[in-house]
């Protein structure tokens, strides 16, 4: 196991009627701004839960953030905070909004153009402080301190991280994800495989708990994603996902050992260009890397297949090959489609992601800063 530090500082409040906590939780003195989406919240009465649980606060509101958040449109919330002096971002919402609300909490003293925070990683000297409501399990964003932001009107998806962006608390009430429609239940539980196998498939660092703990959420998942289509009011389900999506990327499966995180670089560019779901890029692109890295993942691989997938005969390769179809298999199971071509991508467009990677200085990814632009080319082309 390589060295580690590790202090994830956010309180999670989980469960029914938490919501209600919020009163408690924001001190009195603080001047908050609501942050949200489109309006699933007012349809399945999160935003009154919210709003009863801050009578007695001051808070003003910023609605309207889209999915994959738009940098444009998180500037505007810079002047509501300034002039009305607010303190505290509350965001209530699925990952864009918790990761839009990261944004404005970092932007809103930088100095400069707030772009050079996910361009140029550069750090902000402060931010504000930050709570959740989640309402989508699916991102982690809960208790991490990253963000992923896009442009409205170029192909440019980029993240960011800084420990100052923890938030202070996440509320997760599983019943407010009962109105999730299946497609973005499906969404959330494929990006919660996948930020499991970033940590999890790449080459063995004899760390026992984190393998355990993160093929835990792996067969989790495999047996929760098909008793949820079937009631997707059924409390214990919606809890055991939800807890499964915090856990899978609230940093502890991560510690010590290498991370590989290449199935979300070439993921970004396919949203960035095409506007597809993060899941559905993930789903696309997973099964392609597994294959194109079946070398350096071998041992891995090789784990995950018998201890997730109970694949024990056959020879390595033929081993191999099945650990990769039964996840493809998962992922099509529950609604998700896994080629280019599902989602009319025309192979020939493929040069365009890879100029992508190029510009966003994505040419040396991998667990093992191996895969170049050539090998993720490869890869693009294993998703056809
Ligand atoms: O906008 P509203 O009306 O809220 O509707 C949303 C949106 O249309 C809806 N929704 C959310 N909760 C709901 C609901 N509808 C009904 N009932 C509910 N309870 O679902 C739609 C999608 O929401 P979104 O927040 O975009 O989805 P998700 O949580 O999957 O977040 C995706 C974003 O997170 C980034 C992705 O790149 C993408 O931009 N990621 C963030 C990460 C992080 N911060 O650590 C890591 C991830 O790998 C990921 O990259
Ligand atoms: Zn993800």
């Amino acid at each position: 196991m390589f060295n580690f530090t590790f202090c994830n500082p956010t309180k999670i409040i989980f469960g029914k009627d938490q919501i209600s906590s919020l009163a408690t939780e924001i001190p009195r003195n603080k001047k908050i701004l609501l942050t949200y989406g489109h309006g699933s919240i007012k349809k399945n009465g999160v935003y009154d839960q919210v709003k009863l649980a801050l009578k007695d606060h001051v808070f003003f509101e910023f609605g309207g953030i889209s999915p994959n958040p738009k940098y444009e449109q998180l500037l505007e919330a810079l002047p509501i905070i300034k002039q009305n002096k607010i303190d505290f971002l509350l965001a209530v919402g699925g990952g864009s909004v918790v990761d839009g609300t990261k944004f404005i909490a970092a932007a809103v003293n930088f100095k400069g153009e707030p772009w050079e925070l996910l361009e140029n990683a550069k750090a902000p000297a402060s931010a504000l402080p930050i709570g959740c409501v989640l309402t989508l399990p699916a991102t982690g964003s809960e208790m991490n301190c990253g963000s992923v932001i896009s442009k409205t009107n170029s192909p440019d998806k980029l993240g960011f991280m800084h420990e100052l962006l923890y938030p202070q608390f996440s509320i997760l009430d599983p019943t407010t994800t009962f109105s999730l429609p299946p497609k973005q239940t499906a969404n959330g539980i494929v990006d919660t495989f996948i930020h499991v196998t970033e940590q999890y498939l790449t080459y063995p660092v004899n760390a026992a708990i984190q393998d355990r703990v993160a093929e835990g959420i792996l067969l989790t998942l495999i047996e929760e994603a098909p008793k949820v289509f079937a009631d997707p009011n059924n409390y214990d389900v919606r809890a055991n996902l939800m807890w499964c999506a915090t856990c899978a990327l609230n940093d502890f499966i991560g510690l010590g050992v290498p991370n590989d995180w290449a199935t979300h670089w070439l993921g970004h560019e396919i949203t960035a260009r095409f506007g597809l779901d993060h899941g559905e890029t993930l789903a696309i692109v997973l099964p392609s890397l597994l294959n194109v890295k079946r070398e350096q993942k071998r041992e891995k691989l090789l784990q995950y297949g018998e201890r997730v997938w109970n694949i024990t005969h056959g020879s390595d390769n033929e081993k191999i090959d099945k650990t990769i179809a039964k996840t493809r298999e998962f992922f099509e199971s529950i609604g998700i489609k896994t080629r280019f071509n599902d989602y009319n991508i025309d192979a020939s467009l493929i040069p365009e992601l890879i100029q992508q990677l190029q510009r966003h200085k994505m040419k040396a990814i991998g667990e093992n800063q191996d895969i170049d632009l050539k090998q993720s080319e490869l890869i693009y082309r294993g998703c056809v």
